[in-house]
């Protein structure tokens, strides 16, 4: 495979981009470079196969495709719902998967069956705004945070909080549980559009590589 330009990665940092290494090389894309762990290095090629790519935040990983600084992401559902980019969603990665949530006390039930104006804390101020507005016509204030959402309802910042849960333990262990669920997220590949179109050969093979892959593992 060689071709005059280098289609580029942008990759989420930590576990879907490690997940995504792996399941790349499972197809004959490795990239060497990268396995240093000790490299400061920020973009990594390879030469033979005219790829490169790097690592960044995972909110990021959208507009860097949109921008067509990226040929190709690897991001959560949960960012792209979020970001709202112009990109292409091409993939399903099938890894990474957990669920969109509203969390609470038990005693926050209440307040979401009977509308009432309460204070949402969210990561995800779109997504959460987007839920209550949208699909529950419920007027709520919502509250952005960068992290340690859980602490919301704890310090009573908020009634609620819109988050990830994977493996519940973070709610368990703080005295909180599931109120409702938004919707299951997983691991998903985006393309930019003129990408898409221009060197529409090379993703499109990558794409059935990658597909047939994932259909073995099931
Ligand atoms: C995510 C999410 C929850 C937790 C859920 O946080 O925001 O806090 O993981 O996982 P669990 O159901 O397996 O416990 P993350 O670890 O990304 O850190 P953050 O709270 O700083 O965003």
């Amino acid at each position: 495979m060689s071709e005059d330009r280098y289609l580029t990665f942008a990759l989420g940092k930590g576990r879907l981009a490690k997940r995504t290494l792996e399941l790349l090389e499972e197809i004959g894309i490795t990239c060497e470079e990268m396995k240093d762990k000790d490299s400061r290095k920020l973009i990594f090629v390879n030469e033979e196969l005219k790829l490169r790519f790097f690592l960044s935040k995972g909110p990021d990983v959208p507009t860097y495709v949109e921008y067509g600084a990226a040929d190709i992401g690897v991001v959560g559902e949960d960012t792209i719902l979020e970001e709202n980019r112009n990109v292409y969603e091409v993939l399903d990665l099938g890894f990474g998967k957990c669920r969109m949530c509203v969390c609470g006390p038990a005693s926050a039930k209440d307040l979401l069956q009977h509308h009432e104006r309460i204070r949402v804390a969210s990561k995800y101020p779109k997504i959460a705004k987007d839920y209550f507005y949208n699909q529950k016509f419920q007027t709520v204030d919502i509250i952005k945070l960068n992290g340690s959402v859980e602490l919301g309802p704890i310090v009573e910042l908020s009634d609620v909080i819109v988050d990830i849960v994977e493996t519940g333990s973070t709610l368990k262990e703080n005295g909180l549980e599931v109120l409702e669920e938004i919707c299951p997220l997983s691991a998903r590949m985006i393309v930019n559009p003129v990408s898409m179109q221009m060197q529409s050969e090379r993703i499109k093979d990558l794409l059935s590589k990658l597909k047939a892959k994932l259909k073995e593992g099931v």
